[in-house]
């Protein structure tokens, strides 16, 4: 399957004919349990905390994506960084970009901490302060790139250079991207994470997280926390999952080009203080995102004048809906400050440069001209 080109193994990696029946799609395996051939024998599967064929079929498929070498599918992304972070043990450093979601950061701060293990936040952005940050004790460096919500972007190369010099892993959450746009392990990094819940169904309609990674270590690392730990991703998830990943890369080529569109609208507007999208050549790492991205993506944001310019554009948008999360086929509007980045102080949001008047947009696959007119009567009545 490696030799396939990426749209291939979209629609075919870990997605062969079912052996038995010749069903085209992976079936639902809906069962706990497996029958045992033996003592202490089995066909492969005995209980499904463990291994689910299911499972097995997506993880194959979502390891053969990036690149890696296993996949470890959780029941949603903060699962899969709860597994992530289970590697580290107390008197363990780690370093993590400091505009991550804060959801990762609300993770850290209220639960990893309080393991004996020291974070430092640090913007991934400057590999001076990435260095400055590094210990003799600093175990993983992890990075969101495409940051959220203000889209700085993070040299994945040269932070997994510094990372290794101190024998640190590093890994990336590629959600903002999804596999299509960014290979991260092709790049150096070890570790690659996603909210599946976003561009891989890509529907809104479940919730998803997977740890890929590139050696046999790791894999065994990865499988004793999902069967130790037990948060795997269930059945029918994964049943959602690898359907629409065989759809990936079409709706990403729409999300892309409505990105591109609207981000070049918002751009023009003159209520549109600043717009964050690594797709105009104003963003200030326009070439790192053309050097390490395969494309641009959908997810942007933008700042209004304050919170209140905020509220009368989401409460006039009419195809954009006011709702948190990204990466599904339509597009959606949300407040930074009040539902992703809830969970962290003002002052914290203040350091990280969220002010009130901030807005993410995840453009979806509606029609360009229909988004873009949504935009324009919603911010007439800003
Ligand atoms: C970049 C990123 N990583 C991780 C997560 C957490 O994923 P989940 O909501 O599936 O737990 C999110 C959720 O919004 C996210 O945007």
């Amino acid at each position: 399957m490696a030799d396939y080109k990426y749209a291939t193994l979209a629609v075919h990696a870990g997605q062969k004919p079912d052996p038995q029946t010749g069903a085209v799609n992976v079936p639902l395996y809906l069962s706990s349990t497996f029958e045992l051939t033996g003592i202490g024998t089995d066909r492969g599967w005995d209980y499904s905390r463990a291994g689910n064929p299911t499972r097995d079929k997506l993880e194959e498929a979502l390891a053969a994506l990036e690149g890696g070498h296993s996949g470890h599918a959780f029941t949603t992304g903060m699962a899969a960084l709860s597994a992530l972070f289970a590697m580290l043990r107390a008197g363990d450093h780690l370093v993590c970009g400091k505009d991550v979601y804060a959801g990762t950061v609300r993770l850290l701060d209220q639960i990893v901490s309080g393991y004996g293990i020291e974070v430092t936040y640090v913007d991934s952005s400057d590999l001076a302060a990435v260095k400055a940050a590094m210990k003799p004790n600093t175990k993983l460096v992890h990075v969101e790139t495409p940051s959220n919500p203000l889209m700085v972007l993070t040299d994945i190369a040269a932070v997994a250079e510094i990372a290794h010099s101190v024998g640190a892993e590093l890994s990336v959450d590629n959600t903002f991207l999804s596999p299509a746009l960014q290979s991260p392990l092709a790049l150096g990094a070890d570790i690659v994470m996603h909210s599946t819940t976003k561009y891989l169904n890509g529907h809104s309609d479940g919730l998803g997280g997977v740890l890929i990674g590139k050696t046999e270590e790791q894999k065994q690392r990865f499988l004793l926390v999902q069967k130790a730990a037990g948060a795997v991703m269930s059945p029918f998830e994964c049943f959602l999952v690898l359907r629409g990943i065989k759809t990936l890369l079409v709706r990403i080529r729409q999300h892309e080009e409505n990105g591109q569109a609207v981000a070049a609208y918002l751009e023009s507007h003159p209520k549109v203080t600043k717009v964050a999208y690594p797709g105009l050549k104003s963003h200030a790492q326009y070439e790192l995102a053309v050097r390490q991205q395969k494309g641009f993506g959908s997810m942007m944001s933008f700042e209004l004048a304050d919170r209140e310019a905020a509220g009368w554009f989401l409460a006039a948008i009419k195809i954009f809906l006011n709702a948190e999360s990204l990466g599904g086929v339509e597009s959606l509007a949300s407040h930074s400050a009040t539902t992703t980045h809830a969970s962290v102080t003002e002052e914290q949001r203040q350091q990280m440069g969220i002010n009130q008047g901030r807005i993410r947009l995840s453009v979806g696959i509606e029609d360009k001209d229909d988004l873009i007119a949504d935009l324009e009567q919603a911010l007439a009545a800003v």
